[in-house]
C-alpha cells in the first residue's frame, strides 16, 4: 500500500464548496437491526421479506481499515462506527482493533445497548474509547412500544452500565423525542441520568429516509425540551467543546452534569458540518439526506491506489455543497433520501 502522506492536502486536507473541511468519518457496518424503532425501521417496511445488503456486497473490516488510513490522510480525526445496530455485525472487536491502530483517532460506536453487557469490556480491550447508546424511554411500555420487538429498558441500563465499568467513557445516551410518543419520558430521563456522569441528549426527530411518515407536528422542538427540564431542575448554555459540535450543551446549574440538545431540524448545525458517511456496501454520502452516493467499493475491488482512492474522495468533497437542515420544508422531507438503518445516522 502506498502511504497517502504527500504535501498535497498538507494545509488541513480539502475543502467544499462553502469552505468546510472533512473531519468526521461516520461508517456504517451493517444495515441489519435488531430493533424497529417506529421513527426509523418501521415494521410495514422492514418486515419478514425485506432484502437486506448480501454477504459480499459489505466491505471487509481490511477494506474499512484502508478506507480509514485514507481518510485520516484527508484530515478526518474523528471515527464513529453504526450500523444499523453496529453489534449485530460478528466479530465487530477485530474491525474496532484495526482502526483503533491509527495514530491520534478519536474512535466510537453508537449502538442501541442491546449487546452491550456481553460486548463492552471486548470493544474496549481492542482499542475503543468511548461509546453512544441510545435509549428513548425510561418507562418500559413506552420503550418497548418504540423499539417494537419488546425490547426492556432494563437490558438497556445493564449495557449502560457494562460500558461505564468497561471505560467507555464519557458514555453519552441518545434519546430521540417523538411527539405522542415519549414527551413524558424527557423528565424522568433528565433526573435518572443527572449527576450519574452520563450525558444525556436529546434529538429532534427527523425527516431522515423515507419511509418513517415525518411530520413536522411531531417534532418537539430543542426549546421546549430545554424549558420543560430548566423548570424543575435550572440549566445554563454551556460552550461547545469543539467547533462543529452537533450537540448543543446545557449545564445543570447546581453542578450535578450537563446535558446535550440535537436540534437539527429547529437549529441547523450544516455551516460547521465536517462530516462525512460511509454505507456497508462501500458507498461515500456527503450528507445524512443524500439521496445519491459515490461508489468507493468499485474503486477498491477495481485495483485503485491509495493516492487515486484519496484524490477521488478530496473531489467528491471538492464539489460538496449540502446544506439539507437548512432548507428542509415538508415537501423535501418526501423526497427518497437514503435511510438512518442504511447510513446510521
Ligand atoms: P459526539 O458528540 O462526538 O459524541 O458525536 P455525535 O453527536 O455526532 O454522534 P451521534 O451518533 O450520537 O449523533 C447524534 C445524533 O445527531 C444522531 O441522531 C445523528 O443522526 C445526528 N447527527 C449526527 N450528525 C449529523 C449531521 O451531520 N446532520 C444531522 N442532521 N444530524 C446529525
Ligand atoms: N430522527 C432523529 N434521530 C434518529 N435516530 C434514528 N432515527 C432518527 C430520526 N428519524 C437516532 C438513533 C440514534 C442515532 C444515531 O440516531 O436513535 O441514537
Ligand atoms: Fe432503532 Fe437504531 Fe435500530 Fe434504527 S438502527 S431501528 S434507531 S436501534
Ligand atoms: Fe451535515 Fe447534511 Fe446534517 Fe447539514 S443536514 S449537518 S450538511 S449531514
Amino acid at each position: 500500500m502506498d502511504a497517502p502522506q504527500d504535501t498535497k492536502y498538507a494545509q488541513g486536507g480539502p475543502r467544499d464548496r462553502l469552505g468546510r473541511p472533512l473531519r468526521d468519518l461516520r461508517i456504517s457496518v451493517t444495515d441489519r437491526c435488531n430493533f424497529r424503532c417506529v421513527y426509523c425501521m418501521p415494521k410495514e417496511v422492514f418486515g419478514a421479506d425485506y432484502q437486506f445488503l448480501e454477504r459480499k456486497a459489505l466491505l471487509t473490516f481490511e477494506e474499512i481499515s484502508r478506507i480509514a488510513r485514507i481518510f485520516t490522510g484527508l484530515g478526518v480525526e474523528k471515527i464513529r462506527l453504526t450500523g444499523g445496530e453496529p453489534l449485530v455485525r460478528r466479530n465487530l472487536e477485530q474491525l474496532v482493533g484495526l482502526l483503533a491502530g491509527i495514530p491520534g483517532l478519536d474512535l466510537t460506536l453508537t449502538t442501541n445497548g442491546s449487546l452491550l453487557e456481553r460486548k463492552a469490556a471486548a470493544l474496549r480491550q481492542a482499542g475503543l474509547k468511548r461509546i453512544t447508546i441510545s435509549l428513548d424511554a425510561l418507562d418500559d411500555a413506552t420503550f418497548k412500544r418504540m423499539n417494537d420487538v419488546d425490547f426492556p429498558v432494563s437490558r438497556v441500563l445493564a449495557g449502560i452500565e457494562a460500558a461505564a465499568a468497561a471505560g467507555l467513557t464519557p458514555v453519552k445516551i441518545n434519546m430521540v423525542v417523538k411527539r405522542g410518543e415519549n414527551e413524558a419520558d424527557i423528565l424522568p430521563m433528565a433526573r435518572f441520568f443527572r449527576g450519574t456522569g452520563h450525558i444525556l441528549r436529546f434529538i429532534e426527530y427527523m425527516d431522515v429516509g423515507h419511509t418513517n411518515g415525518w411530520r413536522m407536528h411531531d417534532v418537539v422542538t430543542a426549546r421546549e425540551i430545554v424549558a420543560t427540564i430548566a423548570r424543575e431542575m435550572p440549566l445554563e448554555p454551556a460552550d461547545p467543546n469543539y467547533q462543529g459540535e452537533v450537540a448543543e450543551r446545557w449545564r445543570y446549574r447546581d453542578g450535578s452534569g450537563e446535558i446535550g440538545i440535537i436540534a437539527s431540524v429547529t437549529q441547523a448545525f450544516c455551516r460547521d458540518c465536517t462530516r462525512v458517511r460511509l454505507s456497508t456496501e462501500g458507498k461515500l454520502f456527503t450528507c445524512l439526506f443524500a439521496t445519491a452516493g459515490h461508489d468507493l467499493r468499485a474503486l477498491l475491488r477495481g485495483g485503485a491506489s491509495d493516492t487515486e482512492i484519496r484524490d477521488a474522495v478530496a473531489a467528491i468533497w471538492a464539489r460538496r455543497a449540502d446544506r439539507y437542515s437548512e432548507i428542509r420544508t415538508e415537501q423535501t422531507a418526501k423526497l427518497e433520501k437514503i435511510e438512518m438503518s442504511y447510513i446510521g445516522g
